[in-house]
Parts: C-alpha cells; sequence; structure tokens
C-alpha cells in the first residue's frame, strides 16, 4: 500500500495566513498539520509517500519533509498545480501508484486514532475502495453515507436536505487503481471542481463495492482559523511534559508544558499548560500564558496575557494586553500604545483579516 496526501489547494478559508505560505504547515502544538497526516502514514507502515502540492508553498513543503528518510520513508512529490478538485489530485498520482492499493488523507486533516485499523481492514480483493466515516451531528451540512448491514456502501449523496443517517464521509480514503478510470471520465461539478465523491459514486454505478470504516476518535479539518484554535486544543490536551528549554521559577509553571530547545520561561512569567512553546523562544517575567496556547519558534512574549491561541512563529508580542482564542501568524509584531494619543487601537492589517476587538 503506498500513501498520498493532498497538500494543494487554494486555502482561502484561512487567509490572511496563506497569503505567505501553505495552511498545511500551519503548526499545532509546534508541529506543522502535515507532519501529522506524515506520522500517521508512518505508524500504519506505509513507506512510499507521494505528496500532491499546488502553487503555493511547494518549496516550503519540499525543504521541510525533504526525501523523507527523517520520517524513515521515501516521499515523491507531485505538482498538481492548480487546484481543480480532489479528484484530480488523486488522479495527479497515477504514475506514482502504479498497480498498488493506496491511502488518500487530505493534508489539512488531523485523526485522534490514525488510519492504521482502516489500512489493515482494507480487503483490496473484494473492493474497490473504502472510506472512511464518522457520525456528525448537522448531516444535511456534509457528504453522507448510506451503508447497508454489511458496511458495504449503497450511495454518497452531497449535503442531502433529507439525510439517510448521520455517517459523513471524512477525508480519508483507500483505492485501488480502478479509481483512475472514474477519475478521468469525470466532468466539473457545479462548483469547478473534479469531484471525488463523484469518482466513488462511478465505481458504485460500475457495479463495484465500496467499503466503509467507522472512525471514532476525533477527526478535524483544519482549513478554518476556528478549526485551527479548536484542534490545537484538542492536541494539547493529549501532550505530555517535556521541558528541553530553561525554566526560572518552576512554581509559576503548572499543568503539562513542552518547551523546545533555547527557550526559556523567566522568572515573573506564569505559565499554566497545557502549554506548547517551541524552540528559541523567550517568555519574559510578567506574562502570563494561560491554558491551551502554543507559542511557535523564535518568539519574544514580553507581557500580558494569552490564552487559548496560537503563535506560528518569529513574532514579538508585548502588547500589555489579553488576548484570547487568537491565530497570530509568522513575524507579526504585537506591541503596547499606551503613551501615544489619541487613545485607541493603532492597526496595520492585511487584506482578509479579521479582528474582534
Ligand atoms: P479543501 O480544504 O477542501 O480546499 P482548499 O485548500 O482549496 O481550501 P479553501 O476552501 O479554504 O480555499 O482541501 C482539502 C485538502 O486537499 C487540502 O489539504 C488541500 C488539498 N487539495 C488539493 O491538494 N488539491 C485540490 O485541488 C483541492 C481542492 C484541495
Amino acid at each position: 500500500m503506498k500513501g498520498v496526501i493532498l497538500a494543494g489547494g487554494t486555502g482561502s478559508r484561512l487567509r490572511p495566513i496563506t497569503h505567505t505560505g501553505p495552511k498545511q504547515l500551519v503548526p499545532i502544538a509546534n508541529k506543522p498539520v502535515l507532519e501529522y497526516a506524515v506520522d500517521d502514514l508512518v505508524e500504519a507502515e506505509i513507506d512510499e509517500i507521494g505528496i500532491i502540492l499546488g502553487n503555493k508553498g511547494r518549496d516550503e513543503i519540499q525543504e521541510y519533509f525533504g526525501d523523507g528518510s527523517d520520517w524513515g520513508v521515501e516521499i515523491t512529490y507531485i505538482v498538481q498545480g492548480e487546484p481543480l478538485g480532489l479528484a484530480h489530485a488523486v488522479g495527479c498520482a497515477k504514475d506514482f501508484v502504479g498497480d498498488d492499493s493506496f491511502v488518500v488523507y487530505l493534508g489539512d486533516d488531523l485523526m485522534r486514532e490514525g488510519i492504521t485499523e482502516l489500512v489493515e481492514d482494507f480487503d483490496s480483493e473484494k473492493y474497490a475502495a473504502g472510506i472512511g466515516l464518522q457520525e456528525v451531528d448537522e448531516p444535511s451540512r456534509y457528504g453522507i453515507v448510506d451503508v447497508n448491514d454489511g458496511g458495504d456502501v449503497i450511495q454518497l449523496v452531497e449535503k442531502p436536505d433529507d439525510p439517510p443517517n448521520n455517517l459523513a464521509l471524512i477525508g480519508i480514503y483507500v483505492f485501488t487503481p480502478a479509481i483512475f478510470d472514474q477519475i478521468e471520465s469525470l466532468e466539473k461539478s457545479w462548483r469547478g471542481e473534479y469531484e471525488i465523491t463523484e469518482a466513488i459514486q462511478g465505481l458504485l454505478d460500475d457495479g463495484k463495492r465500496i467499503q466503509s470504516h467507522m472512525v471514532y476518535g476525533w477527526w478535524k479539518d483544519t482549513g478554518k482559523p476556528e478549526d485551527i484554535l479548536h484542534t490545537n486544543r484538542l492536541v494539547l490536551d493529549g501532550i505530555k511534559t517535556s521541558i528541553k528549554g530553561t525554566v526560572e521559577n518552576e512554581e509559576s509553571v503548572t499543568g503539562r508544558i513542552e518547551l523546545g530547545d533555547g527557550s526559556v520561561i523567566e522568572q515573573g512569567a506564569v505559565v499554566r499548560g497545557p502549554v506548547s512553546i517551541g524552540e528559541d523562544t523567550t517568555i519574559r517575567s510578567d506574562t502570563y500564558l494561560g491554558p491551551y496556547t502554543s507559542i511557535g519558534d523564535k518568539c519574544v512574549i514580553d507581557g500580558g496575557h494569552i490564552e487559548s491561541s496560537v503563535v506560528v512563529g518569529e513574532s514579538e508580542i508585548s502588547a500589555e494586553r489579553t488576548i484570547v482564542d487568537s491565530l497570530i501568524g509568522r513575524k507579526a509584531t504585537i506591541t503596547a500604545n499606551h503613551k501615544k494619543k489619541p487613545d485607541g487601537e493603532r492597526l496595520i492589517i492585511g487584506q482578509n483579516s479579521s479582528l474582534e476587538l
């Protein structure tokens, strides 16, 4: 079995963060979203991985993962370019996949329980594809899958008004090469994309069998800022304390903390975990870091209160204010203006930013 990770796309819902880099490299608890997918494939003993790249952030992704040897796998990069849809992205992997079965992982998804069970369960003798399903609360917002008592898929319905059940298609699939014929015969949907659900429906229409697999642990798409913050909370809930940097006063640090090499929590700073701090970051005295916060590499946090937020990295925050539920992109500077007149917030904000003051 091979692995294909889709890391192209536009990332429009995550602007302005995605104006300068791919969404798949946004860190969750100081690890890029895409690395969770690579780790899940490694855990499932898949050692040949194809990463589909779009036009954005190609170099950064290749630089980060290299040839895959740091993960003990062989990574092949495949350029999709324009994001013409998930089916088109999968179609780009045809030569890489050859005659093998392959698992497809959406590069901005995270799954608590990984994919090992789904991969091991898949029976390529009987089935042309396998899909991961999860129960959801609002089925009319999702692609819903009707299954029979044996778990075989009967039908896929996109955002149904009258859902047959609450089993939604999540972003994890296993395919045999039979999917490529379906992809090649697709036409663009009303939203101008080649849809993977239509390719899977095509397999069913041709009389092929599709296996379903229930996924019970949490599954998150990190396509929007609030999803990143929520996923960050879920991941931080599972971290263990690991202190590689320096804590000047251990009494002011409580809960589970990750502190990277070269980072310092200075005397007088208070940190309440779960908190993840990357490498070469300084948390100055008079700073309070509250639960569910991730601070990336090479940051200086000097005073103020940050809680339930993600600071991507290389940022300087000395605002002496309370920052909550915030996603702060790379190389951001936030300073205090308490001595300036007139009193008020001074903002220099990029296109597509969104603030709640
Ligand atoms: P989406 O989040 O559905 O698409 P997007 O990245 O274009 O996001 P937005 O709607 O915010 O503009 O994509 C899911 C994953 O699949 C994500 O990792 C990007 C990847 N992808 C491709 O690789 N190629 C594609 O053509 C598309 C549409 C997505």
